[in-house]
This record gives structure tokens, C-alpha cells and sequence, in this order.
């Protein structure tokens, strides 16, 4: 049988990782600029993405070695790419639950399922993501590992998702609404995440944090303590690898590290207050430690750890045996930079500082070693190619300018 005439005439195979997966042919879907619209196509497929699906299977990869991780899900799979990548490329899952509401996908899903040989790894549904999670949920199930990775916000499924994921298992989640989550649509902002969100020049870190925050609350709610161990901004999306725990006095200490960034729209000065310090009037003063004008608040936001540094230099060990990964030099520099990143909640931008002393803009390193060289901590961040981080009082920055 040729198997390549039951990709649909609208796909054609190609191969991610070790799967080979019919998409939508790329050339039938282009905007005017020539650029591929995945949202155009019968069946969403980014390949821009494909170093969010490689990040997904060197995290069960090495998650695996100390937890028991035998059941993994995908639950709006599109292609099934990331799945049936799951199935193929880790040999130790027995079994990956894969969904999509659109019944043009499920049909694509089972060609890519009988394509690659997987089929009695696969449970495949084709439902409301929300009904399904709760049926298997009813039914007893609950799920290792589960990845959501949803068009836009992840906040309408959280809700149903939490309720399959097993305790002392792990969940991955993908958003890609920074537009809100940056600042851009304070209003909306509000209504989705109970977040104030502003535009600053550390506007990627707000909304990572922000997204943090709000998936912690929602688990809390369900005594779910839900710890970052890894999260990273890259190509506009942001993605967040959680430890799941049970425990309610635990979901409480989490929630204990949440706080608000006073900032400063003028001089870009920013300092944090924790949710429990918040009320104490001292910190109530918005007046600019360093300009004198009115600061905002913007939060609430996630005040704790990013990222488990011990995890992230295993995952950088673990991308030597991982050969068949595509975008490995690009995730190692990730890794790699995040490794070094100090533990600061917040970010400075050279062109930014350098415009309101109205200076040449120096080049980053040069500002992170006259740091270093007066006593403090200063490194780059993966958050933003211009960004640094450190410890110094805002006086002794502009002093390095
Ligand atoms: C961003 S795409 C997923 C991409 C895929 N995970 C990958 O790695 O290529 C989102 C998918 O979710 C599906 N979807 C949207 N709403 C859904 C719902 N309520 N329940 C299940 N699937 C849904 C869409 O049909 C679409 O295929």
C-alpha cells in the first residue's frame, strides 16, 4: 500500500523528531507577506513550535528517571504531533491519552497514529476538552504527565485539566496570549487573570509571572501545591513546567510567595512587596524612591523561584543523548542562560536606562561586570536579549551607566 496517498491532498508528511506526521502543505496557506498561517489551515500545525514539543519530551525523558511516569496526554492535539512524538520518541510511556474537538483533526490524528506504528499506545477521543477531562476524571484516571497546550490563554481549561493530573505527576503549559499578558489589554488582563498588567520594560517577566500565579490560585483551590520547575519565554509564547503535590497547608505556603511590583513608569525604577507585607502602610508610599514621581502596582504575581536550577543542568546533560532533536543548540542556549540567571524577580533593559540619562546605549556585558566589579550580583537573562538582572540598588546601576 503506498502510504503516502492517506494524507489527506491538503497535507504532506513530513518528519519532527523521530515521528513522521502529515501537515497541512505549507504553500496553500499564505498570507500576502508569504508567510505560512497555521490558523488558516483544516488542521492547526506550527512547526515554529517544534522546539515547544522537543522541550516536552526531554522533560518526560528526564523526569522519568526519579518519577513513575507511565501515562502522558495531549488533550488538544490538532495534528497529534506532540503525542504521538511522546509515544515514539519515549519508550517508557505506556499509554497517551490524545483529544480534539475538531473532528477534521481526530481524523488526522488516526492517520498519524496508524503512520507511526503507535496505535496500542493511544487512546484517542475527539470531545470538549473540559467534558472529557472530567469523564476521565469520573472514570477513575489520572494522568502522569499532561501537556496543554491551548490556542491562546490556557485559563478556560485549567480548571477540568487539574482535575486529571495526578498528584506527584507534572504539567506542562503553553500560552501564547502575550498580548494580554504583556500589558497590552490591561481590561482583559483584569477579567482573565484578576491581574493589573501594565506595559514596563520587564514586561516579559510580569506576564510570565502573572500566568504563574493565576494556575497556582486555581490548584490551590483543589489543595493542589503547583511549584515551577522550569518556565521560559521564547518565539511569543511562554511555557511552564509544574510539579503537582497534594496538601492544603502546602497550596498556602505558595501562595504566601505572591506579591506586587511597585514600579515606576518614569525612571523604570521597580522594586516587590509580598502579599502579606502589602498591607503594612510603609509599603502603601507609590512616591519614586529615585524620581519622585507616582509608582504603580502591578500584580498579583508569583515572587518565588522560576526555575529548579538542578533540574535545568540535567536537562542540559540530557540533550547530548537526545541526538534527534531539532532545535537543540537553540534550547541549550536557553538552558544555558538560564542557569546563570540570578534569582530576582525583575529585569533592568540597557536602551531603556540608557535613554532617560540620555546616553549611548553600552553594550550588556560591560553593565553587568561594573556591577559585579562594586559588590554585586548582575547576570544576563533568557527572558530578554537586552535585559540583565541584579541585585544592585537602582542608584548604583544608573552610577555602572
Ligand atoms: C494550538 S492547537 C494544538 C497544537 C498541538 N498541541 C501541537 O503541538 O501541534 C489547539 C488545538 O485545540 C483544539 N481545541 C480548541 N478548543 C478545544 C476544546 N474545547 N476541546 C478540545 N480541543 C480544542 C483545536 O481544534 C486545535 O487543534
Amino acid at each position: 500500500m503506498n502510504i503516502e496517498s492517506l494524507c489527506p491532498e491538503w497535507s504532506e508528511e513530513i518528519k519532527e523528531g523521530l515521528a513522521r506526521i502529515c501537515v497541512p502543505k505549507k504553500n496553500l496557506y499564505l498570507r500576502e507577506d508569504g508567510v505560512y498561517e497555521p490558523a488558516w489551515a483544516p488542521v492547526f500545525y506550527n512547526p515554529v513550535m517544534s522546539m515547544n514539543r522537543d522541550f516536552t519530551i526531554i522533560f518526560i525523558h528526564e523526569l522519568s528517571r526519579e518519577s513513575k511516569i507511565k501515562t502522558a496526554s495531549d488533550l488538544m492535539a490538532a495534528t497529534g504531533v506532540r503525542g504521538i512524538r511522546m509515544a515514539v520518541e519515549v519508550s517508557s510511556l505506556n499509554e497517551i491519552y490524545m483529544n480534539d474537538i475538531d473532528p477534521m483533526a481526530c481524523l488526522l490524528i488516526s492517520e498519524n497514529v496508524r503512520r507511526n506504528n503507535v496505535s496500542d499506545k493511544i487512546r484517542l477521543y475527539c470531545e470538549d476538552v473540559n467534558i472529557l477531562a472530567r469523564s476521565l476524571k469520573r472514570g477513575g484516571i489520572k494522568i502522569d504527565f499532561v501537556d496543554l497546550d491551548p490556542y491562546g490563554s490556557p485559563a478556560p481549561y485549567l480548571d477540568s485539566i487539574l482535575e486529571v493530573v495526578k498528584p506527584r505527576g507534572f504539567l506542562s503549559v503553553t500560552a501564547t496570549d502575550l498580548a494580554v499578558l504583556m500589558g497590552g489589554y490591561p481590561r482583559k488582563a483584569l477579567r482573565r487573570y484578576g491581574a493589573y498588567i501594565y506595559k514596563t520594560d520587564f514586561s516579559r517577566e510580569i506576564g510570565l509571572r502573572v500566568l504563574i500565579r493565576y494556575i497556582q490560585t486555581q490548584a490551590a483551590e483543589k489543595d493542589l501545591v503547583l511549584k515551577p520547575l522550569l518556565s521560559y519565554y521564547s518565539d511569543h509564547y511562554y511555557k511552564i513546567l509544574f510539579s503537582i503535590d497534594k496538601g492544603a497547608d502546602k497550596s498556602v505556603d505558595i501562595l504566601r510567595k505572591e506579591g506586587f511590583y511597585r514600579y515606576c513608569p518614569k525612571c523604570h525604577y521597580k522594586d516587590t512587596i509580598f502579599q502579606e507585607e502589602f498591607f503594612n502602610k510603609d509599603h502603601m508610599d507609590l512616591k519614586c524612591p529615585i524620581c519622585g514621581s507616582k509608582m504603580i502596582l502591578i500584580g498579583p504575581v508569583w515572587l518565588g523561584e522560576l526555575y529548579d536550577k538542578e533540574l535545568t543542568n540535567r536537562l542540559i546533560k540530557d540533550l547530548e543523548s537526545l541526538w534527534w532533536l531539532e532545535n537543540k543548540k537553540k534550547i541549550e542556549k536557553i538552558l544555558n542562560t538560564i542557569n546563570e540567571e540570578i534569582d530576582i524577580s525583575y529585569y533592568y533593559k540597557t536602551e531603556y536606562i540608557a535613554s532617560i540619562l540620555k546616553k549611548n546605549v553600552p553594550k550588556i556585558d560591560k553593565v553587568i561586570k561594573c556591577l559585579k566589579e562594586i559588590g554585586y550580583k548582575a547576570s544576563r537573562t533568557h527572558l530578554d536579549e537586552t535585559g540583565f538582572k541584579t541585585d544592585a540598588p537602582y542608584k548604583e546601576i544608573l552610577k555602572c551607566f
